[in-house]
């Protein structure tokens, strides 16, 4: 069985300069769900040209069609018909990400069993405006579109659904008997069910088929499709799924907890027991297990190894990778950094192009300077490294193991191991220095008042 799925359309009432087959929904653009759904069968798409290679690499196995002018949804089909060498195929037009593969499989063997030359699925609207309405009197079936319908007609409520299964023969012959639409100029598909004989109707859920017309569209096929990726994780608890932002393709284990706002994202992996909390944003990341996330981190291109807490308010820029339980407190950023089991960076800390050993502490306001308008260099520290507060490391520069560097030191020479660093200006304490200050000063304000 083969089908052909219609994108060559203008998308005008998405009022974009992206064709709206492209518009992403969960991570992927529309037209992705529609040719995952029917991997079945051979696929045509119907492009335009500005859309053509972009497809091309998207779908190495489909067909690609050109339709260079958008004469209506008759004349697209008939840039794919002559390709088709099925005795069956569907039509799907290219902007409806919910499509079910159960209803084309049922569309097919009915087509088949009742011998039709075409099935056409449609499902009842409530509010049915804007679609092709279902016309069934004693003369047979029509369809009338919106544009064309008068009042009476505009209030049926079975609608096209704009998926077809047709019979390949009768369709070849009826589809070049289809006449332009005087108002429009267009040539319907819509139309091709007067040249048929025995067409019937196949009801599907009206969920499966909403058309991504307009931004508003697009933002229910979002909510469903997200409503859909969260359902399929059973042993998963999402605290309110309907705020939270799971990409297609995103992994998540057993038992873990995903609290509101949550955004995960490219290919993001979660392992088992692990809790995220509020407005986590994790992208392009691995996180292994009974990893304990805290409100409000960014996490890019990183992985965390089991038993680690992160956050709140953690920034984990690419290529961070953090060995088992390490800890990294609130505002601490780390980029392209190896931090060994057990390490704590717990507040306020930059860690960039370094590599950290087991077990250091990493005093509050530790900054490694690695830039130095130049180029990266490099940060190296051993094991149970003690950094106390306020320390800045001055790369390219090397930390032994069991060494400590006192606060307030700016580490500019590589520390032996075990050795202490420290740089601080001797203090002075001036006895009586502070009151002489204030007085004076206050002697000033006074001066000033009265004049
Ligand atoms: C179409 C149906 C309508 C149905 C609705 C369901 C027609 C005439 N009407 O209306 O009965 O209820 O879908 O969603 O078919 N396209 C082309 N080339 C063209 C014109 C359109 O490839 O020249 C493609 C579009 O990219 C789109 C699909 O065909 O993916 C349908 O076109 P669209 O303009 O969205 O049709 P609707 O007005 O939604
Ligand atoms: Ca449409």
């Amino acid at each position: 069985m083969e089908a052909v799925i219609l994108a060559a359309g203008k998308s005008t009432r998405m009022k974009s300069k992206t064709s709206k087959i492209f518009h992403n929904i969960c991570g992927k653009p529309i037209i992705f769900y529609i040719v995952k759904a029917l991997k079945r069968y051979k696929i045509h798409i119907v492009s335009n040209e500005e859309a053509k290679n972009t497809l091309k690499k998207m779908f190495p196995k489909a067909e690609i069609h050109i339709q260079e002018v958008q004469k209506g949804t008759a004349d697209a089909l008939s840039k794919a018909i002559n390709h088709i060498n099925s005795d069956a195929f569907a039509v799907v037009n290219g902007d409806m990400p919910l499509i079910d593969s159960n209803d084309f499989e049922t569309g097919f063997n009915l087509l088949k069993a009742n011998k039709l030359d075409c099935l056409i699925l449609t499902t009842f609207l409530e509010n049915p405006q804007g679609y092709g309405r279902i016309v069934k009197d004693g003369s047979g079936l029509q369809i009338i579109e919106e544009k064309d319908a008068s009042n009476t007609i505009k209030r049926i409520k079975e609608v096209n659904s704009g998926i077809y299964i047709f019979d390949t023969k009768a369709a070849l012959k009826a589809l070049p008997k289809i006449e332009k639409n005087e108002k429009t100029g267009e040539y319907y598909l819509t139309d091709i069910i007067k040249f048929l004989n025995k067409v019937d109707t196949l009801n599907i859920k009206s969920e499966n088929m909403l058309g991504v017309n307009t931004r508003r569209q697009l933002s229910e096929a979002r909510k469903i499709i997200q409503q859909r990726i969260i359902d399929n994780f059973e042993n998963v608890t999402f605290i309110d799924p309907e705020n939270t932002y799971i990409n297609y393709g995103v992994e998540i284990g057993e038992d873990t907890i995903i609290y509101p706002n949550v955004h995960l994202r490219n290919k993001t992996r979660i392992g088992r027991e692990c809790i995220i909390e509020n407005g986590n944003i994790i992208e392009k990341s691995i996180v292994k297990d009974n990893v304990h996330i805290k409100p409000y981190c960014v996490i890019e291109e990183s992985i965390i190894y089991d038993n680690c807490e992160i956050g709140p308010f953690a920034h984990l820029r690419p290529m961070s990778e953090l060995k088992s339980c390490v800890r990294i407190g609130n505002f601490v950023e780390t980029k392209k950094v190896k931090i060994g089991e057990g390490t704590k960076a717990s507040h306020l800390t930059y860690l960039g192009d370094a590599v950290i050993g087991e077990n250091v502490n990493v005093g509050c306001g530790t900054i490694t300077c690695n830039y130095d308008g130049y180029q990266k260099n490099e940060t190296i520290i051993g094991d149970r490294v003690f950094i106390g507060s306020d320390v800045q490391l001055v790369a390219p520069v090397k930390v032994g193991d069991d060494a400590l560097v006192a606060a307030g030191t700016t580490v500019t020479k590589d520390v032996e191991p075990s050795a202490l660093a420290i740089s601080r200006v001797p203090q002075t304490n001036k006895q009586g220095w502070a009151k002489k200050y204030r007085d004076a000063i206050e002697k000033r304000v006074k001066e000033k008042k009265k004049t």
